[in-house]
């Protein structure tokens, strides 16, 4: 057999897929309780799929057809109406945005798009899995600054500051954060703003979980002066329509950047999938989309959330974690655990999918300040499964430690 490309020796396979796939196949074993994929398991609006079945019967060769590589303009208005309402920043929907293939697609083709061989990319550590591959793939370099539960998770400017190079090409922003749940203070966006603007380089700003928020405000990158012209964000209607088997999300940019994710993606994928992008102009219509969120998205996860945290606080008393302010994970710091049972976080998840059917995700998967966490999800269980996976989890430390 010829030989696979050499660069894909040093691409790790993403641990989260591995565990959807796990998922996939455990699924029939209806005691298994998930704290791990962050997949929604709300429906999405009503509306949204009761359009999207009537579309497809009476306007069939439209909503199966191809559309352009940018996506539907209709849908680019209504995106570009949302983000003036929410963030006050206008967007030209036929030059400063692309609909993609998820927030999955907008994170390739941003950073195909700026990347060339040797760059620095600095992210977070621990931060989202998507990231450190894709730049290594594009043979650029990933330099990593740490957050620690001790600041709240927040990233300290001189960190950034020291480890930003002549071969620094971007900075990668996520927030609300993946796996801490964490809110970025406004101090530090504006700091960062500024280094960008004195070191040129681009923002990556994921903003995947943008709407669901519980507490505090999230920061819109653009709004902070010298951002708008260095800045691609990345949106995805994974969450906040509850819509991820669609594969559809949107970024902006600068045209300049924007032409050239749209080139890329000529050649990767085409065109994105026209049947979701219909199904979702209704998702901006008729208020659907406030309503979804305010009525049902934020209350469901502020009460899962809020019941996970004290159950955190009673069946694992000595574990170190911050409430998230948004999107839907605790990263968990449990080294006092992990020390009494002589294990690594990774074997602590395995051993206790294995014994308790319970899954959670090992902290050093996020990097290696993650070590001696673990992530879980309260997007994918109900109330009541929330209560019995923490029992099962306390049982487990408990039996180990006696
Ligand atoms: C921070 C972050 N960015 C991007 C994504 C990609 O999501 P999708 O490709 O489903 O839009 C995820 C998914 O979990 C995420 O957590």
């Amino acid at each position: 057999m010829p030989s696979t490309a050499s660069r894909l020796n040093y691409i790790k396979t993403s641990p989260i897929r591995r565990i959807a796939s796990l998922l996939d196949e455990v699924r029939r074993r209806s005691d298994i309780i998930s704290f791990g994929g962050g997949a929604p398991s709300l429906p999405p609006p009503k509306e949204i799929i009761d359009y999207l079945v009537d579309k497809l019967r009476n306007d069939t060769q439209k909503t199966v057809g191809y559309c352009g590589t940018r996506g539907l303009p209709e849908l680019r208005e209504l995106i570009s109406n949302d983000l003036k309402e929410n963030y006050g920043i206008e967007y030209d929907p036929s030059s400063e945005i692309i609909i993609t293939d998820g927030g999955t697609e907008g994170i390739f083709l941003a950073l195909s798009s700026i990347i060339e061989k040797g760059d620095e990319v600095i992210i977070m550590d621990p931060t989202y899995l998507g990231y450190s591959e894709a730049i290594k793939l594009l043979e650029g370099r990933v330099r990593k600054i740490p957050v620690k539960v001790e600041d709240g998770y927040q990233p300290n400017l001189e960190d950034l500051k020291h480890i930003i190079s002549p071969v620094t090409k971007a900075f990668i922003l996520l927030s609300p954060d993946n796996p801490t749940g964490r809110i970025i203070k406004e101090e530090f966006v504006k700091g960062l703003v500024d280094l960008a603007v004195d070191n040129d380089f681009w923002i990556i700003y994921d903003a995947a979980y943008k709407y669901i928020t519980y507490d505090a405000v999230n920061p819109w990158v653009d709004k902070y002066s010298g951002a708008r012209e260095r800045t691609i964000t990345i949106n995805t209607f994974s969450k906040e329509a509850s819509l991820p088997g669609f594969r559809l999300g949107y970024s902006t940019g600068p045209k300049e950047i924007i032409d050239a994710m749209e080139k890329i993606k000529q050649y990767v994928s085409l065109a994105p999938d026209t049947v979701g992008q219909y199904a979702l102009l209704k998702f901006y219509q008729d208020g659907i989309k406030e309503k979804y969120l305010k009525d049902i998205v934020i209350p469901t996860y502020k009460k899962r959330r809020d019941l996970m945290y004290s159950l955190i606080k009673e069946h694992l008393p000595d574990a170190k974690t911050v409430k998230p302010e948004g999107a839907f994970y605790f990263f968990v710091d449990i080294s006092h655990y992990l020390e009494l049972m002589n294990r690594d976080d990774e074997e602590f998840a395995n051993r206790l999918l294995y014994r308790k059917n319970v899954i959670v995700i090992p902290g050093s998967h996020f990097g290696d300040t993650g070590r001696n966490h673990i992530r879980m999800t309260f997007v994918s269980e109900s109330e009541e499964r929330i209560i019995e996976g923490l029992r099962r989890i306390g049982a487990f430390v408990f039996s180990y430690t006696l």
